[in-house]
């Protein structure tokens, strides 16, 4: 007997993602059911070789769900994610409504799988920010190896991250700087077509931007409260896949061919770093891939135990979708929830 799982956000960049990367696995559902909006109610979404009609969230009953996968964003996760969990359904959230929530565990499953058991609390469990989920898929190992102390991270982060619309923008001003259309940001600030902005989410009190601030928040929740972050996130026009340069300072020596092994062996890791012209990784090769790949690993002389890297992925896959799935697959593989159906 397999489970009941409904995709809330499934017409979406990462509710998409979600239903092709459910398939791909092989996840043990029974059933999935595809909401959104009422304005895709009876459009249709690919689930594998099948085609699923999208119905309304507002008018589905969660009662006999056993998993909500959520990517409808934060104001409607909520509303709604306190409703779904009272239903008995476990909610996988994507947006940060619930990141910061103590009752909720944050999770990434190469990182700190043993805290998804706190889930019972609200039966919500978080997803992080796709700019964190890349990041500490590549720090927990060297964490691990030789502590970190201080981490400074600069993201050159994709379209995708914003959304469908975002990603429109980008296609439509790119195509009017070729025909000399006039552009008008819409969901940018600033024109982003041939352009970076250094400006992602609404600006907080100290300066920073909430984006900036969510990568330092969830690191220390998921990998070490001890551990001081400080980011500079910036959206750069490329559809998918985020990047970043990161500079660690650890507590104990540790060299960049260390680390180099470290992250060979380490889970959902994988390196690309040959010092040549293309022996590196770029976002447009990680799109569609599950990977984090780290490349350009070297030591910073300027800093006592110092090392640069370049961290990329998918951010619509490790960033989002994929690591939801993943951590879906957490609560099933330890048996953690069991389907109501079969309770039934
Ligand atoms: N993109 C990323 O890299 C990324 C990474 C991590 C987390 N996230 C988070 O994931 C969430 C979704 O992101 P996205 O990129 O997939 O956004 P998106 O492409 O704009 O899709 C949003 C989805 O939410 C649905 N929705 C909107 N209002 C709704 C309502 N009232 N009831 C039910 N469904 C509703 C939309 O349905 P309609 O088509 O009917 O409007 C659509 O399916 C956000 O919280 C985002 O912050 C995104």
């Amino acid at each position: 007997m397999g489970f009941k799982i409904a995709i809330a956000g499934a017409t979406g960049n990462v509710g998409r993602e979600m239903l092709d990367i459910l398939a791909e696995r092989g996840f043990p559902a029974d059933e999935v059911v595809a909401l959104a909006s009422r304005r895709s109610q009876g459009t249709e979404v690919s689930f594998g070789d099948k085609t699923l009609k999208v119905q309304a969230m507002e008018n589905y009953d969660f009662s006999d769900t056993d998993i909500c996968l959520m990517s409808a964003g934060g104001t409607i996760s909520k509303e709604w994610s306190p409703r779904i969990g009272a239903k008995g359904c476990v909610v996988i959230d994507n947006s940060s409504a619930w990141r910061y929530d103590a009752d909720v565990p944050l999770i990434v499953p190469e990182v700190n799988a043993d805290a998804i058991t706190g889930f019972t609390k609200k039966n919500i469990i978080a997803n992080p920010n796709c700019s964190t989920a890349q990041l500490v898929v590549a720090l927990k190992p060297l964490h691990d190896h030789a502590k970190i102390k201080r981490v400074v991270v600069s993201t050159y982060q994709s379209v995708s991250g914003g959304g469908k619309d975002a990603m429109e923008e980008l296609f439509n001003q790119t195509r009017a700087v070729f025909v000399n259309d006039p552009i008008e940001p819409e969901k940018f600030t600033k024109r982003i077509a041939f352009n970076v902005i250094p400006h992602i989410d609404s600006f907080m009190e100290d300066g920073y931007t909430k984006e900036e601030w969510k990568v330092l928040a969830e690191t220390k929740k998921m990998l070490d409260p001890k551990i001081k972050v400080t980011c500079t996130a910036v959206r750069v026009p490329v559809f998918i896949g985020h990047s970043e340069s990161v500079n660690i300072e650890f507590e104990n020596e540790i060299t960049a061919e260390e680390a180099r092994n470290i992250l060979r062996e380490a889970p959902g890791c994988l390196v690309i770093d040959k010092q040549e012209d293309g022996g590196y990784i770029t976002p447009y090769e990680s799109a569609g891939e599950d990977a984090t790949y780290i490349s350009r690993i070297r030591e910073d002389a300027t800093v006592e135990n110092g090392l640069n890297m370049w961290v990329v992925s998918d951010n619509l896959r490790k960033g989002a979708a994929l690591n939801t799935v993943q951590i879906a697959e957490v609560l099933v593989n330890r048996g953690l929830i069991s389907p109501k159906k079969a309770a039934a």
